[in-house]
């Protein structure tokens, strides 16, 4: 049986670069998406293909859905010419930004940003690589444990991920007759380069946040991506329309 595939977007750094790690080593074959990081994403290539992968990796602005025809079109080419598919199983819908900014102060631009990478790109990207997504498939969204409870700084940010959770619902109901399964996970505060690296870098947030979680510590990239392979995994697959957090239990 030939290895499945796996699209993540934003696979360059942190999360989706965790996740393509687990996939692969669960048999998935890995097409990941950079914005900045060309470098990056090449390293990551190298990687999966010494584990025994098949990986490739394009460019993409998540928040420019002008691109996706383009996008999709190179995506299908990459199918064809190095994996010899048509198809991918499975669609990760991972790339995105955080913006810090009071309630009373974001700016209609930083809405606007957060609205375009948030939600309308991945609304849109979707909406295009539906073609591309084989029956019985899965797409995975991702959320944040921010929808569930509030800290100051994240109106906007948990706004637009709240509407992804949303969303991930009537993709669910939509895309159930052909067998597409659709979930969207939901990271607590995890030490990667978001939000200028604060979970990780700032040690006042990273006690704060391990003071207010069951397991009593941040998450790390491993405890996300290896949460995300499970979603893909066959023993999910009755799992659909579903929110699940991966918090280690913040704010219980
Ligand atoms: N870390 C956390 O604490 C946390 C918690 C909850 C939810 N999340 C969510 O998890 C996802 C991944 O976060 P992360 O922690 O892995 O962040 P990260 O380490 O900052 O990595 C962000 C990734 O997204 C890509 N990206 C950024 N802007 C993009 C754009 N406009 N178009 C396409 N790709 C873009 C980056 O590509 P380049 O490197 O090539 O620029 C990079 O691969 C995000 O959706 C975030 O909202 C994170």
């Amino acid at each position: 049986m030939s290895r499945r595939i796996a699209l993540i977007t934003g696979a360059s750094r942190g999360l989706g670069k965790n996740a393509a790690l687990h996939l692969a080593a669960q048999g998935f074959d890995i097409i990941g998406t950079y914005h900045s990081k060309a470098g990056e994403a090449q390293t990551l290539v190298t990687t999966l293909e010494q584990s025994g992968a098949r990986a490739a990796m394009l460019q993409l602005d998540v928040g420019n859905s002008a691109s996706f025809e383009a996008f999709a079109s190179a995506l299908g080419e990459t199918l064809k010419r190095d994996f010899g598919r048509d198809h991918i199983d499975v669609l990760v819908n991972n790339a995105g930004i955080g913006i810090n900014a009071p309630f009373a102060e974001t700016s209609e631009a930083q809405f606007d940003q957060l609205l375009n990478i948030q939600l309308k790109g991945p609304f849109f990207l979707t909406q295009r690589l539906l073609p591309l997504i084989a029956d019985q498939g899965r797409i995975i969204n991702v959320s944040t444990g921010l929808t569930r409870f509030a800290l100051p700084g994240y109106a906007a940010y948990a706004a637009m991920k709240g509407a992804m959770e949303v969303l991930t619902r009537y993709q669910a109901k939509e895309l159930g007759q052909r067998g597409i399964r659709v979930n969207i996970l939901a990271p607590g505060a995890i030490e990667t380069d978001f939000g200028g690296g604060v979970v990780r870098d700032n040690s006042d947030v990273n006690a704060f946040v391990a003071s207010n979680t069951a397991l009593g510590r941040v998450g790390l990239p491993d405890d996300i991506g290896a949460a995300i392979a499970l979603l893909a995994s066959d023993g999910a697959g009755w799992v659909t329309g579903q929110r699940l957090e991966v918090s280690g239990g913040m704010f219980l």
